[in-house]
């Protein structure tokens, strides 16, 4: 039996995709049942890596979803539209789709989805979250016996990259992230990177399956790290912790509740996470009974992502392979959760905080700071003076768990305080 695909897209993933499905020789032997019949693209005139038969590249689209001959269509366009509306087309038609678009399914999931349940068709997402890194499977199948309490990574190479050689190098960040940008880590544009919305996407997915609710992307907590200055990484370091940029999700107080984030953490040295660098990604996992599991690996690139595109392909080819038809969608491969989380407001959400203050070298300051923080029932875990210049005192605390809504209001008075001169940075502790 040959399955037929049809491909949208041949740029990074695209052409991984395509030379692993060409070349299936000592890898699992369905891939042998896979057959491209089409790949969309935007210009016939561009150079390919891979020579194809005249007419499977097409810039027709449209005629690649609605090919009453073709079976699975894989969308490796990216961005919003035409992705959207081509992968809601092929639903449409019967198709079974792979995509490996984060903004899409994190923005779009709920539609998508809906219209996959009522038409009996498989949408899978492996190359979405962590490129090569296979967690959306384990999400959906291997760990199905946990009651998940937490699903926290790093998940953004780029940033991962520019934080590791700031933390390495001492290098500011507008100098590492133009070296990003040279060596091809980094976009053009950064802006969906630095400012932490690639990774709110990822989580938005990988929390709605881990949690079994739909999560509405626009209610995650989102900071980036062009805020992140090197005199902080450099106290970090010091008090035993490292930056990163983390995406959390984590069960909330009452059991439709989530916490759900995005922003720089201070990581201990001895946590699973503080020591995934680079480009690299990682995301641990908590549940009960398992305990803590981590998925590592390369978290973007032609081939890790493809290798996670062709997963979803071969289960898929697999389902049809056994059953021959999908009257009845498998529970453990198709979206099965349709009520919407409620997203806990920051400001109710718990965690340690960091903050660095510049104040006037005067006795008592940090008695001061000390009776502000406790007004507002913030309990301090370490206070450091870290230095005094031409009268200017620089101070570093550490808080307990606090509620983050007390944290802002304890803030909001220091500031008011004269011998305050400048609050450069807060950021929040693992
Ligand atoms: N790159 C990675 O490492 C990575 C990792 C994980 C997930 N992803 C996701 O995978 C998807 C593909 O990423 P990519 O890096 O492979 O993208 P890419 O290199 O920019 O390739 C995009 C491909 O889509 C085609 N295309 C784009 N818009 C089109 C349109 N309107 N009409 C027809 N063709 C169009 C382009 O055609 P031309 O070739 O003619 O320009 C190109 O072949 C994205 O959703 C991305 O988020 C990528």
């Amino acid at each position: 039996m040959v399955y037929n695909i049809g491909i949208l897209g041949m740029g990074t993933v695209g052409t991984g995709t395509v030379e692993i499905l060409l070349n299936p020789t000592g890898r699992h032997p369905l891939l042998t049942s896979i057959k491209i019949k089409k790949i969309g693209v935007r210009s016939l005139d561009k150079p390919r890596k891979i020579t194809l038969p005249p007419g499977v590249i097409t810039t027709d689209l449209e005629a690649i979803v609605t090919d009453p001959e073709i079976d699975i269509i894989v969308e490796l366009l990216g961005g919003i539209e035409p992705a959207r509306s081509l992968i809601l087309q092929a639903i449409a038609a019967g198709k079974h789709i792979v995509t490996a678009n984060k903004a899409v399914i994190a923005r779009y999931g709920d539609e998508i989805y809906t219209a996959a349940n009522a038409a009996k068709v498989y949408v899978l997402i492996e190359g979405a979250v962590g490129g090569g890194i296979p967690v959306i499977e384990p999400l959906k199948q291997s760990l199905g016996a946990n009651r998940i309490s937490s699903v926290m990574g790093i998940v953004n190479g780029t940033t991962n990259y520019i934080l590791t050689k700031m933390t390495t190098q001492g290098t500011a960040f507008n100098q590492v992230l133009s070296e990003a940008q040279s060596l091809g880590y980094a976009e053009a544009d950064p802006t969906a990177d630095v400012e932490g919305l690639d990774a709110a996407d990822k989580i938005a997915i990988l929390s709605s399956l881990a949690f079994n609710r739909r999560v509405k992307r626009e209610e995650i907590f989102t900071e980036g790290i062009t805020k992140i200055d090197s005199v902080d990484i450099n106290y970090a370091a010091k008090l035993g912790f490292v930056i990163k940029l983390l995406a959390i999700a984590q069960a909330g107080d009452t059991p439709n509740q989530l916490q759900v984030r995005v922003h720089p953490t201070l990581v201990p040295h001895n946590h699973p996470l503080a020591n995934i660098n680079d480009v690299y990604n990682a995301i641990v996992v908590e549940g009960d009974p398992i305990g803590q599991v981590m998925f590592f690996g390369p978290g973007a690139g032609s081939g890790p992502t493809a290798s996670a595109v062709v997963a979803d392909l071969l289960n898929i080819v697999g389902v049809l392979f056994s059953s021959g038809k999908t009257e009845v969608l498998d529970p453990l491969l198709s979206c099965s959760h349709q009520e919407y989380c409620e997203i806990m407001p920051t400001e109710a959400i718990s965690t340690r905080f960091y903050a660095r203050f510049l104040t006037q070298d005067v006795p008592g300051v940090i008695g001061e700071l000390g009776t502000c923080f406790g007004k507002h029932n913030v309990s301090l875990e370490s206070v450091v003076q870290t230095g005094c210049q031409d009268n200017v005192a620089e101070i570093v605390v550490i808080t307990h768990k606090v509620k983050e809504g007390d944290f802002q209001q304890a803030v909001q008075e220091i500031q008011q305080r004269t011998a305050i001169i400048k609050m450069p940075s807060i950021f929040r502790v693992l």
